[in-house]
């Protein structure tokens, strides 16, 4: 009980601070949370708040384990404080989706040194020392990028296009790997000739904002360019916003991913090319039963390891399988109960949706 009330002071503590807008999420009111989670922010995809947390709640209900899911909303002092009293608190285990590997690792440091066992969600620690991580294949993610622009400019009979790269935040390990992916298969293109290489930049914490503005300064520079990898569903949005500006939404395919609400509309308005649908519940449960049997003491189940470059060690991992959506298909991601077809099927695109068999 006194645990309890002394959480709930702390989270008060922290809102009125103004250092972020924490949201708690505490079962078992009263009782100690036996598994703490952080998510990252609720900005650079619509994915954390709307999938994540509620996924991963959902398989901690199941259990019937006490957690807390906080959100450091981009923050890294409050990611900090938020782990330390997780840590304080006594969670028997610790789970971080990272705002940078910096402040990832030293708050998996801590935790550790407390014996606080620790899971890497989604984004992989450089350096850290987390015992799991739970992720999407993420070169995977990249290569179906690629490939899915690859696909779309050649439907589109572009000759030799100069590509745009929107890239994700260059601290996030993820976006390093999507990149890897998605100019693995442009590369030998640009080397052939095939396709042009055009502008290519990390947008500084995928903030939509930052990609706008670079998109904008990409297009005066290049006013060619015919095709764009944009790193995920926000950064896709940001673009399109662009070349609506300038009449050239649907002629130029963007690529995206999180099988977003607003990347669905995007695809079925012919305005962005491809999604990449990553089941977060695929992902939530994975990341639930490991750290339900590190809070039991007990080892879990992987399937892969991933080489960490920078600590030079290779962590026990699950690695889920990406799907590529394009507009013949975001069907899949709504039959499949992912995003509601409410979401989706708002004002002008209900006659999409009609037209593309969603009801
Ligand atoms: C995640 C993506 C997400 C991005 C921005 C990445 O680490 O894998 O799903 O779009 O972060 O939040």
């Amino acid at each position: 009980m006194r645990r309890g009330i002394l959480s709930l002071l702390a989270i008060g503590a922290l809102a009125a601070s103004g250092t972020a807008a924490c949201t708690a999420n505490v079962s078992g009111a009263g009782s100690r949370p036996r598994i703490g989670v952080i998510l990252p922010d609720s900005k650079s995809s619509a994915r954390w708040e709307t999938a994540d947390r509620k996924y991963l709640a959902a398989a901690f209900k199941a259990a019937g384990v006490d957690y807390e899911i906080q959100n450091a909303q981009n923050d890294k002092s409050a990611f900090t404080t938020l782990a330390e009293q997780m840590i304080t608190q006594g969670v028997d285990v610790l789970m971080i989706v990272n705002l940078d590997s910096g402040t990832g690792k030293a708050v998996l440091d801590k935790a550790r040194n407390a014996g606080v066992a620790t899971i890497d969600y989604d984004r992989l620690t450089l350096g850290g020392s987390a015992r799991y991580y739970v992720s999407f294949d993420n070169a995977a993610v990249g290569t179906l990028q690629g490939q899915g622009l690859v696909k779309c400019l050649t439907d589109a009979k572009a000759t030799r296009p100069v590509i745009a790269e929107l890239n994700g935040s260059q601290t996030d390990n993820n976006s390093t790997l999507f990149k890897e992916g998605y100019d693995g298969v442009l590369g030998p293109k640009f080397t052939s000739g095939e396709y042009q290489k055009g502008p290519d930049q990390w947008i500084e914490e995928w903030d939509n904002t930052r990609a706008g503005t670079a998109f904008e300064q990409m297009m005066t520079a290049q006013p060619d360019i015919g095709g764009v990898i944009a790193a995920n569903d926000g950064l896709a949005n940001a673009a399109i916003n662009v070349l609506k500006k300038q009449g050239l939404n649907g002629h130029i395919p963007v690529t995206g991913q999180d099988a977003t609400a607003q990347g669905l509309q995007n695809i079925l308005a012919g305005d962005q090319c491809m999604t990449v649908y990553k089941d977060v519940r695929r992902e939530a449960a994975a990341a639930a039963k490991l750290a339900i049997a590190l809070a039991k003491g007990e080892t879990g189940v992987t399937t892969a390891k991933v080489y960490d470059r920078v600590g030079k060690r290779d962590v026990d991992a699950i690695l889920l399988d990406p799907k590529a959506i394009t507009r013949q298909n975001v069907r899949d991601v709504i039959d499949d109960g992912y995003v509601a077809a409410d979401e989706v099927c708002t004002g002008e695109f209900a006659a999409r949706c009609a037209a593309a068999g969603i009801k």
